[in-house]
């Protein structure tokens, strides 16, 4: 089970749950995702979760979901590089199940394509690639994608697949490598 799950729960026994604060600058992951993004997506809706839940508002579960999907999204980037390849074991574990880093990029984005409506894409412990509808908390997630509208209308209008290619500039391999390592 990952950290942040525990983390979560712990929380919620408390009777309280909250976004966790971004560990990155705004600089560092613009124009991958630009302001008018993250206020959009982190300040208003990843937020509006946490609130709704704590005020016992809308549906439990989803809320809960929310705020759990979010906290792992924000926290898997870093500053923006042009080259930014997993590393170490993670690439291995990439590589046994896909060939390359390209294969499993392609693969991903045509999974992705997939989706219809709302829901998020994520790679798992198992080497595969899984989708989630709406909002559900998993406890296998590695590298999780937010496929809802709202993570790539204002910055790449309805290209979703260049939203995605931005993406992989961002991602902070070693915090993969993380949850890979603890969660095998
Ligand atoms: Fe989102």
């Amino acid at each position: 089970m990952l950290p942040f799950i525990e983390l979560l729960e712990g929380k919620i026994k408390r009777g309280d749950i909250e976004i966790n604060p971004l560990h990155f600058t705004r600089k560092d992951v613009s124009p991958v995702m630009s302001d008018d993004t993250l206020d959009l997506h982190y300040n208003k809706l990843a937020k509006g979760y946490a609130k709704r839940y704590n005020n016992k508002e809308g549906d439990r579960d989803f809320n809960y979901a929310g705020v759990f999907l979010h906290n792992c999204w924000f926290d898997q980037f870093r500053e923006v590089r042009i080259i930014n390849k997993p590393n170490g074991p993670i690439a291995n574990f990439i590589e046994k199940h896909y060939g390359t880093y390209g294969e499993f990029q392609d693969k991903f984005q045509e999974e992705a394509l997939k989706i219809q409506g709302s829901g998020w894409i994520y790679l798992a412990c198992d080497g595969s690639i899984k989708t989630i509808v709406n909002h559900e908390v998993r406890d296998d997630i590695l590298l999780l994608v937010d496929w809802w509208e709202h993570a790539w209308i204002l910055d790449y209008g309805s290209d979703k697949k260049e939203y995605l290619k931005q993406l992989w500039k961002i991602i902070d391999w070693n915090k993969i490598s993380t949850r890979w390592g603890k969660s095998l």
